[in-house]
């Protein structure tokens, strides 16, 4: 493995809420933490030659300043917003100022759902959208962003 493969590095954000996995909602989000999935991406990221970097925030101008953070610094973005993606033009315009891959994810599959959820306001300047695969979602972006950066 080349040594610029080694330093790539990938930005995990999750929006509002998303801290309380395992104990919010289970029969929609499941009952595995958050913790759970940032330890299994960092695993996968091990055998990827990926660095993985996690960060979770309930509050809109933390999430845009991680973001703002990240420019130069990493070469693709997966993120969840959670309730944010269907209302944040901040969250969306922070996304903007990067120029790497991004790919949304929701555990849940948000067209099944109430119809507020189903707008989102960045799926249109995301690489793809992942929504519905629970927890499995987080592991299929990190393969899927590995093969684009
Ligand atoms: C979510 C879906 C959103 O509509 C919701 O507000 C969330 C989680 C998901 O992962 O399924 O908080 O992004």
């Amino acid at each position: 493995m080349s040594k610029r493969k080694n330093l790539r590095k990938v930005l995990v954000i999750h929006g509002p809420n998303l801290n309380m996995l395992g104990k919010r909602e289970p029969a929609i989000y499941g009952k595995t933490t958050l913790n759970d999935i940032n330890k299994k991406l960092e695993n996968l990221g091990k055998k990827l030659g990926i660095a993985v970097d996690t960060f979770q925030s309930n509050h809109e101008g933390e999430i845009v300043e991680k973001i703002q953070d990240a420019m130069g610094k990493c070469q693709g973005l997966i993120i969840n917003p959670a309730a944010y993606t269907h209302t944040s033009i901040a969250i969306r315009d922070a996304l903007l100022l990067l120029d790497i891959p991004i790919i949304e994810i929701h555990l849940s599959n948000i067209y099944k759902r109430e119809s507020f959820r189903h707008k989102s306001m960045i799926a249109d300047i995301a690489e793809a959208q992942i929504s519905g695969f629970g927890t499995l979602g987080y592991n299929m972006a990190l393969e899927a962003i590995s093969t684009m950066i």
